[in-house]
């Protein structure tokens, strides 16, 4: 049999039975209770009602209370020599918190009745319990006090952060500039969770990349990473946040990106940036955090200021739009001027022109008037389209057309332009069928593209034109082998005003073949490779049987 703990001995060492005499503490062992409560056993529940003292024999337990967030504060661990549960024996209420051995406790408890008993019949007993219950006191007093301090000290980490997020939105907001605003939201970035240095990098959803700039020496370059590729494309494709703690030592960690900018990288933190909506629009990357790695604040930090951040850029945008928009339609009032005062002088040279044909009766005079006539009808076309497009005119001409026969029309056009500048035309035409379309408009798209391959060609070359049916639609490619074209100007072909290597290019040429086949509900994409040539894929909807 086990030995027993409970004897004279062990009961005078609790704090309640010090200087009782012998004869009192035999009689009390008679009204005691021995348990022994393995390590975790809860030995009663908050809120339940209390039957018994406890006297601690030997062992551990907690007392702890679980708050309204659902966390666990221990308010006390009592060992040997300490009691117990006296409170809702002496005030008749419930237990005010949970009771748990730590480890293999032993007790010894008294009923209720017992505890009354002892009380009024012992004053020695009275006082030390008083004295307990007053330390205890005393010492739930200075718990609350620290606990206080210790939120209160909570608090204004949480505001200096709020101000920090505040100040950083007003920073941002500060600028309509895109590039510039990049570099702002970066440099808070980086002041606010005090990294060494870091990259922020733009989602280009059309490409499925992200880009950033940076700089090389005294140059700034665009570096431009696919989606998956790298720690930034992945965590920019998955939307998982990368804390790396030690980079040496973590294998997502690439080393050769320290080979090549010669930085050495001890700790990093690579998340996305996401638009109120969740939306990923870019990621940070940032560097060596100072004095240990970044923590979870840290990545707190960086989303509350990702929501800013993404609505400046929208605003940023949304304003280099509206620039963009307002130049245009500056041109548009004076275009329209200028249109107007030429359409008058050109109709007038296109009638002196039919007139000089009838009256001169000689063939090469006719010839060149009809080659007048030809080019008086291109000018006023061009004009009008320029009119058109600053003033926003849709497709509204819309008919249901044989494909093919379209195709070939504007092919014969385009072939005799074509073979002037010695570029020969292939023509592999696999659709037939009938699509709904605005003929004129989309024979401009057709002569800009085809126009476009000619220039790219200043030394002949073969321009490819194709057709296929690819279910529900048409696709239409034009490939030449011609110049291709850099990187920047395919990635802004459709903007207006971009024109890149050529005299007398205006640079709408694109715009419009990208605003009219939007009006149509197709697609365009565009392939090139310098030196190489290009193509020009266009998809429209055809009418299905
Ligand atoms: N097939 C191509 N090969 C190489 N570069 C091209 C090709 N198509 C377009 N480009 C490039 O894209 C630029 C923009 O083309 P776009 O047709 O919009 O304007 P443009 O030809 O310069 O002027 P516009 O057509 O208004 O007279 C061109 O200046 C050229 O640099
Ligand atoms: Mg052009």
């Amino acid at each position: 049999m086990e030995q027993s703990l409970l004897t004279v001995e062990n009961l005078r060492f609790n704090s309640a039975f010090k200087y009782v005499a012998d004869m009192n503490l035999n009689a009390i062992i008679k009204m005691c209770k021995e348990e022994k409560f393995p390590a975790n056993t809860v030995i009663f529940q908050e809120n339940t009602r209390g039957e018994r003292l406890y006297l601690i024999l030997d062992g551990r337990i907690k007392i702890t209370k679980v708050t309204k967030y659902g966390a666990e504060t221990v308010l006390a661990y009592l060992t040997k020599g300490d009691f117990f549960g006296e409170m809702e024996l002496l005030d008749d209420q419930v237990r005010s918190a949970r009771t748990t051995a730590v480890e293999l406790t032993s007790c010894a408890s008294i009923s209720k009745q017992d505890f009354d008993n002892m009380l009024k019949s012992n004053n020695i007993i009275q006082l030390n319990i008083l004295r307990s219950i007053t330390k205890r006191l005393r010492s739930a007093d200075q718990t609350i006090v620290n606990e206080l301090d210790r939120t209160v000290e909570i608090s204004k980490q949480h505001i200096g952060k709020l101000n920090m997020l505040i100040d950083a939105a007003k920073t941002i907001n500060s600028s309509l500039d895109l590039d510039k605003l990049l570099e702002i939201i970066l440099e808070t970035a980086i002041k606010s969770i005090s990294a060494d240095r870091g990259t922020l990098y733009l989602q280009d959803e059309l490409k499925g990349e992200i880009w950033s700039k940076a700089l090389r020496g005294s140059e700034v370059i665009e570096i431009r990473l696919p989606l998956g590729k790298g720690l930034a494309g992945y965590v920019a494709k998955t939307g998982e946040i990368v804390n790396i703690p030690d980079a040496y030592n973590d294998p997502r960690f690439n080393p050769e990106v320290d080979k090549k900018s010669g930085y050495r990288t001890n700790n990093m933190l690579t998340m996305p940036m996401r638009n109120r909506d969740g939306k990923i629009i870019g990621v940070f990357q940032m560097l060596n955090k100072k004095g240990g790695p970044f923590s979870p604040q840290d990545e707190e930090f960086l989303n509350a200021l990702s929501i800013h951040a993404s609505v400046a850029i929208e605003n940023a945008r949304l304003a280099q739009e509206m620039v963009q928009s307002e130049r245009l339609s500056a041109v548009g009032r004076m275009a329209s001027t200028i249109i107007h005062d030429i359409k008058n002088p050109m109709g007038t040279l296109r009638v002196y022109a039919q007139v000089m044909k009838k009256k001169s009766g000689n063939e090469e005079a006719g010839k060149l008037a009809d080659e007048m006539i030809h080019q008086v009808d291109r000018f006023v076309n061009m004009t009008q389209e320029i009119l058109d497009f600053s003033k926003g005119v849709s497709s509204t001409n819309i008919e249901e057309v044989e494909f093919s026969e379209t195709m070939e029309g504007v092919l014969m056009f385009i072939e005799k332009d074509l073979t002037k500048a010695n570029v020969k035309l292939e023509k592999k035409l696999n659709f037939n069928g009938k699509v709904k379309l605005d003929q004129d408009k989309i024979v401009r798209v057709f002569y800009n593209i085809a126009g476009n391959a000619r220039d790219a060609m200043p030394d002949g070359g073969t321009l490819t034109v194709s057709t296929e049916d690819i279910g529900g639609m048409v696709k239409i490619e034009f490939t030449d082998t011609g110049t291709g074209m850099p990187e920047e100007v395919k990635r802004k072909i459709f903007e207006p005003f971009v024109t890149y290597g050529k005299k007398h290019g205006t640079g709408l040429g694109m715009s419009i073949v990208k605003k009219v086949i939007d009006d149509h509900k197709g697609k365009i994409e565009i392939e090139s490779e310098l030196g190489k040539g290009t193509t020009i894929r266009i998809m429209l909807p055809t009418m299905q049987a």
